[in-house]
């Protein structure tokens, strides 16, 4: 059988890859996939760009189904789209994909169903929020509403941070709206709320409707540079399973945060399916607070954990398309999986792209280390090279006893591979080590 997926990260890279080894599965393709996906046994790079060509080729094709990477194909109607013409596909509807592509619709959302998370107040205008800033004090935390890849939250230490924060934001509301002919009252909005302390975690589940199934934890590392400093970005490193959540913070996430928004998102006429994927905040006494909701797999973090899924993806996947993932029994690699990001030059500003990269994992993919797996993101294929083409170009994701033994086999394969300006952090995996000493 045939199957699909959407996207072109190192996400969709992981996917592809573990999806390629099912015992059933003929072919998959990748839409449009990157210079990874193109060299994997098994797996085909498309290249299409619009929802109604996609359709069109999964009739063609007669493709299985369908897995959706990334948010904006969902908040686009993807889903929608591909049910309407009798396709099966997993994912979250459009009307669904709101817990994600709204952070003003998840914020209400979590209120109305008493889901625990930070207090806030949404604006639609500069002077109030700049007000409200002033009466609230920092550290506080400014988000732009709608799709900003990672990049649309400020974590504001002072006050001056918070209020240039403000500016830039309905500034660049401003912009979107202006490109994109929206309704300035509708999409101009900003999220501010209260700063939480603590430890974050991933959690991701898989819903088809009504059954919920959890995978292996995951911890992310948003920052930029070691020891969690300098700019947001989309991750630069994760690692699974993650040791603070413990199976009693596990519990307290399911029960607080994962089933009252898939019971929430069905009374509210808003079925879920697809990967859940809540950002928790873990306080010292054990509480737990959502940050976000995305209506996806993280990235990096879908790179460790299906290094240590056992099972065969595409049967998961098949029972989550038909409603059964009751019947599912997830077996994890006892080990970590430990993933490190090499970004480009620049990034997560506008990264610089075409540099060439080497090493002999790049040049010849066949040859995978049994331990290990560089999964591709922003690469491309231009005369023979394997080059950079956007912000997170790999993520070098190992097994190890241990997290420290993980982390030690990531960075001896990372250090194999050279670009001109790769940005790499050298400490994933330190919270977790810190927690086994
Ligand atoms: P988000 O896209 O909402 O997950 O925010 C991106 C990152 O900003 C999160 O992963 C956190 O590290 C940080 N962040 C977001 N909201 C808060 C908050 N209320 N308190 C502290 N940090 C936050
Ligand atoms: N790694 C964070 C995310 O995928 O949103």
């Amino acid at each position: 059988m045939k199957i699909l997926v959407i996207g072109s990260g190192g996400r969709e890279h992981a996917l592809a890859w573990r999806l390629a080894q099912g015992a059933r599965v003929q072919k998959v393709f990748v839409a449009p996939g990157n210079a990874g996906t193109s060299h994997e046994d098994g797996v085909e790079n498309i290249v299409l760009a619009s929802i109604s060509e996609l359709v069109a080729f999964a009739q063609r094709e007669q493709i299985y189904f369908t897995v959706v990477g990334p948010e904006a194909p969902l908040a686009a109607g993807i889903v929608d789209s591909f049910r309407a013409a009798g396709l099966k596909i997993f994912g979250p509807t459009q009307a669904a994909a709101q817990l994600e592509s709204s952070k003003d619709f998840a914020k209400a959302f979590m209120r109305r169903h008493n889901i625990p998370t930070a207090a806030h107040q949404t604006f639609s205008d500069a002077i109030s929020a700049h007000e409200y800033i002033n009466t609230r004090g920092a550290p506080i935390v400014i988000k732009a509403d709608g799709l900003a890849a990672g990049k649309g939250v400020v974590v504001a230490m002072n006050l001056d941070e918070a209020h240039q924060a403000v500016d830039m934001m309905f500034a660049g509301n401003k912009l979107r709206d202006a490109l994109s002919g929206a309704d300035q009252k509708e999409s101009s909005k900003v999220v501010i709320e209260e700063f939480l302390e603590g430890e974050e975690a991933s959690f991701i589940v898989m819903v088809d409707g009504k059954n919920i199934l959890p995978l292996a934890t995951s911890q992310d590392h948003k920052r930029l540079f070691d020891g969690d400093l300098g700019p947001n970005t989309g991750g630069m490193g994760a690692y699974s399973p993650a040791p603070i959540v413990t199976p009693k913070i596990h519990a307290r996430i399911m029960r607080e945060i994962i089933q009252p928004a898939v019971q929430g998102m069905e009374k509210e006429g808003r079925t879920y399916t697809g990967f859940l994927y809540a950002g928790v905040m873990i306080d010292p006494q054990g509480n737990v607070k959502t940050l976000e909701f995305n209506c996806r797999m993280g990235d990096p973090e879908t790179q460790p954990i299906l290094l240590r899924l056992k099972n065969d993806l595409m049967e998961i996947l098949n029972h989550a398309v038909h409603g059964t993932l009751d019947k599912v029994e997830p077996q994890w690699d006892r080990r970590t999986a430990l993933g490190v990001v090499l970004a480009a030059a620049n990034y997560p500003g506008t990264p610089r792209t075409g540099d060439i990269i080497s090493g002999a994992v790049i040049a010849d993919s066949d040859k995978q280390p049994e331990d290990a797996h560089v999964f591709h993101a922003a690469t491309a294929e231009r005369d023979g090279n394997i080059v950079t083409n956007g912000g997170r170009v790999l993520c070098v994701t190992a097994l190890g006893d241990s997290v420290k033994m993980a982390q030690r086999r990531a960075y001896q394969i990372a250090d194999t591979i050279h670009f001109e300006g790769c940005q790499m952090r050298r400490d994933i995996g330190y919270r977790a080590i810190a927690v086994k000493k």
